[in-house]
């Protein structure tokens, strides 16, 4: 399996880093694009560097358009951008692909994969709603950065885990980050 993680400028990125490393503990090929304002971000509320993730990733810089993400004959099984900024939102929404992670989201668009879009603003408005919709009609899933309470977490890593659940959920992975509803493991 293959998956390619998109890391952008959004609040958030501790939802990516414990997606990536989970993605590497379960045994699966990650490939790893942040933006440059994502790994500023990264840095600043993780205090991790993007080239930390080279040992649970192959990391690819995001100008490089040669890299073989670009590329449909590439295969890969889904793509998921988490965070998910409201800049690189629109530049999908709108089909441009300048970038690596925005050409990677609309090869994933064209090629009819799994597209996992976590979006993290507050509060959203018209445009960014309407780029959202515009996205859902061409079939990419929207998963908003917004854990839910009912397992009652403690503790913060309770509350990352629960959406990084649900992304290895749409991705259809099997793991055992939480413990699902109505179900005791
Ligand atoms: C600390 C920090 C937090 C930010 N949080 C958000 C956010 O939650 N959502 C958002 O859309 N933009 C946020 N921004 C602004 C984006 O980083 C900015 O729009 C940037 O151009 C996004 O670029 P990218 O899409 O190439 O990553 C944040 C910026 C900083 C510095």
């Amino acid at each position: 399996m293959r998956i390619i993680v998109g890391v952008t400028g959004a609040s958030g990125s501790l939802y990516a880093y414990t997606l990536i490393r989970t993605l590497h503990q379960l045994g699966i090929e990650t490939h790893v694009i942040a933006t440059k304002t994502g790994e500023k971000v990264l840095q600043y509320e993780c205090g991790v560097n993007i080239n930390d993730m080279k040992q649970f990733a192959e990391v690819h810089d995001d100008s490089n358009l040669f890299a073989p993400v670009a590329s449909g004959s590439f295969k890969t099984d889904g793509m998921v951008i988490v965070p998910c900024s409201m800049n690189t939102l629109g530049a999908i929404a709108n089909g441009i692909g300048d970038t690596l992670v925005t050409r990677a989201a609309n090869v994933a668009m064209k090629e009819k994969r799994n597209l996992i879009i976590v979006p993290r603003e507050a509060p959203f408005h018209l445009i960014h709603l309407q780029n959202m919709t515009k996205l859902a009609e061409a079939n990419v899933s929207i998963m908003p950065a917004s854990p839910g309470f009912y397992h009652q977490p403690k503790e913060i890593w309770e509350l990352i885990n629960f959406i990084v659940s649900r992304i290895l959920d749409a991705l259809n992975i099997d793991h055992k980050l939480i413990e699902r509803w109505g179900e005791k493991q």
